[in-house]
């Protein structure tokens, strides 16, 4: 069994999770190379409409988003994955001369890197291992470029408030006093619409919820058995979100680097928030770090990508 310090650190924050009355796991274990490409799959579903609807609005209007960020940007992309999405602004916008993705996959991103600068011959690309919930350090870009921060899918939702301010900071000392933030959010809508993404009839989402006990049993060496838990997603109402669970569906005990974790029958693992929010919801929440300064919806309403601007 590896111990070195990275897995050492995923144990420790593993057990913090699981030694809370309400378990939980740290979303952020869903992605090793298996579950980013489970999340592609997602992606494809015809349930999980973020994607494809995030997609359309960035492709109509990319020629207003490009004049919001100006004619020489240094793009950096926290948790960038396979940087998909990215795609649509690296082909279509010349004003972007660095390409930083940033993500805790360092074996996913490099290869990825590696296609892209092949790929754009004029955008000088610079992969970033990190993990962007923690204080990392930024590569060198040249002087006379601005720094924006990409950051789509609405992964803000993931975050609880007190991540949500800790990125913002982050976010702000990226962009700096005359960069820009783009983001894309997803809204409140119809509660079946909401549930029914999370919940898809293939059983997708429930392969990538329970990915992170593969990934964890992997990486510390932890006899979780994977069959014993069932997949759940439900919408908090008085939250404002999706919940993601895994529930045990029988009374047994999980061995963790010697320490023993029990879970009774029914019992549920807290995987995952994917928040919503209204345009005003989200405005408010931002306000103290950033000025939203234009809003880029769908026909349904259904998702956002927002340009914002550092406060004073
Ligand atoms: C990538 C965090 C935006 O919350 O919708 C998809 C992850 N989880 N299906 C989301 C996810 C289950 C996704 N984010």
């Amino acid at each position: 069994m590896q111990t070195d310090t990275k897995n050492q650190s995923m144990l420790d924050e593993v057990l913090d999770g699981l030694r809370q009355s309400q378990k939980s796991l740290p979303s952020k274990f869903f992605y090793d190379e298996k579950g980013s490409k489970i999340f592609n799959e997602i992606t494809q579903l015809k349930e999980y409409y973020p994607t494809r609807t995030e997609r359309r609005i960035l492709d109509r209007n990319i020629t207003d988003i490009g004049r919001h960020l100006g004619d020489k940007v240094a793009l950096f992309e926290p948790g960038s994955g396979s940087s998909e999405k990215t795609m649509v602004l690296l082909t279509r916008l010349p004003e972007i001369k660095y390409y930083i993705p940033i993500d805790i996959s360092g074996d996913y991103i490099f290869k990825v890197a590696e296609k892209l600068k092949r790929q754009f011959e004029g955008i000088e690309v610079v992969p970033v291992q990190a993990d962007y919930t923690r204080p990392f350090e930024l590569p060198e870009v040249n002087d006379d470029v601005r720094n924006i921060v990409f950051f789509p899918g609405s992964t803000i939702g993931n975050f609880n408030l007190q991540t949500v301010h800790r990125f913002l900071n982050v976010v702000a000392n990226i962009a700096g006093s005359n960069g820009g933030f783009l983001i894309g959010v997803d809204l409140k809508k119809e509660i079946p619409l909401l549930e029914a993404a999370y919940n898809d009839a293939k059983g997708v989402t429930a392969a990538f919820n329970k990915n992170i006990l593969h990934h964890i049993n992997r990486k510390t060496g932890a006899n979780f058995d994977v069959d014993k838990f069932r997949h759940k997603a439900t919408w908090n109402e008085k939250k404002g979100r999706i919940e993601m669970h895994l529930i045990a569906d029988k009374d047994h005990t999980v061995q963790l680097n010697g320490e023993a974790v029990h879970f009774s029958m029914g019992e549920s693992i807290h995987t995952e928030n994917s928040h919503k929010y209204t345009l005003d919801e989200f405005e408010e929440m931002v306000s103290p770090w950033f000025e939203v300064k234009q809003v880029w919806l769908d026909e349904n309403r259904w998702f956002s990508v927002q340009y914002l601007e550092p406060v004073g």
